[in-house]
């Protein structure tokens, strides 16, 4: 059975973990508890500090997936395909069959619906696996509020999820979608749902690393800091500066 074929078989039995990672030493840990590790264009945020994921290039996501290849084992790999890189069919299969080539991932993830079927099915035909992403949808979002608040959100959710499915996808990220919707295209789907900020209703969950950790000092309502790293990391550096200044580092065991 085909790694994607494995992970969609999962639905309804057991829910899809996925995390991001953008460098190869995080990418190895979550490889032992990951199904799914995302190298997501929220790298342009999270790492490079830009307004929005719009200024992240194909060379960037590029050199992070390699980074982050070299960590990987067992977890299905996806790369997101930044903003215009994907604006047809012909430019999105370029692209995706270098992103494919140079990081070695397993598919790639695409913001949108209707207006992307063509090209998911082109990129489908092609052999190249890929993931939806529906609801915020980052690169083209103006207002970052949740979805389905009213009805022509909600229809045109549904609408898109079901597109999705037929032009082949194997799995749609649902980005801060109103819980009952999120239940109902998750339940009208036979592929995977992996939410952020989207209910338990998914198969299953997706967050941003650096937010889990709490390495990111904001604050979000779908994010849950399984850690406080930065503290952690305050305290070792406070502890190494202390001791370089009183001569107690490097000691005879650190020297050559
Ligand atoms: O870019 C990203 O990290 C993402 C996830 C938040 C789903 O798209």
């Amino acid at each position: 059975m085909s790694k994607i074929k494995k992970i969609i078989s999962k639905k309804n039995k057991t829910k899809i973990v996925s995390l991001t990672a953008y460098s190869k030493n995080v990418a190895s840990i979550l490889d032992n508890y990951c199904d799914i590790i995302l190298v997501g264009d929220s790298l342009g945020s999270v790492l490079y500090n830009y307004k929005s994921t719009r200024e992240v290039n194909l060379n960037t996501m590029i050199e992070h997936s390699k980074s982050v290849r070299m960590g990987i084992k067992k977890s299905l790999m996806i790369v997101d395909m930044p903003h215009n890189t994907y604006r047809n069919p012909k430019e999105a299969l370029k692209n995706a069959k270098q992103i494919m080539k140079k990081t070695k991932c397993d598919g790639v993830k695409l913001e949108g619906g209707k207006k992307i079927y063509e090209t998911v099915k082109t990129l489908v035909k092609n052999k190249i696996p890929v993931m939806g992403h529906l609801g915020l949808l980052p690169q083209s979002d103006k207002t970052f509020k949740f979805k389905g608040k009213n009805e022509l959100e909600r229809n045109n959710i549904i609408r898109d999820a079901q597109l999705l499915e037929k032009a082949g996808v194997f799995s749609i990220v649902l980005e801060c979608v109103e819980t009952s919707l999120a239940k109902l295209v998750t339940k009208s789907l036979n592929i995977l749902t992996i939410g952020i900020g989207s209910s338990k209703y998914c198969d299953g969950q997706i967050l941003v690393f650096d937010d889990l950790i709490g390495l990111n000092p904001m604050n979000y309502r779908f994010v849950k800091k399984y850690a406080n790293i930065r503290n952690y990391i305050s305290k070792s550096v406070l502890n190494y500066s202390k001791e370089v200044r009183k001569i107690k580092f490097p000691n005879k065991k650190n020297s050559y």
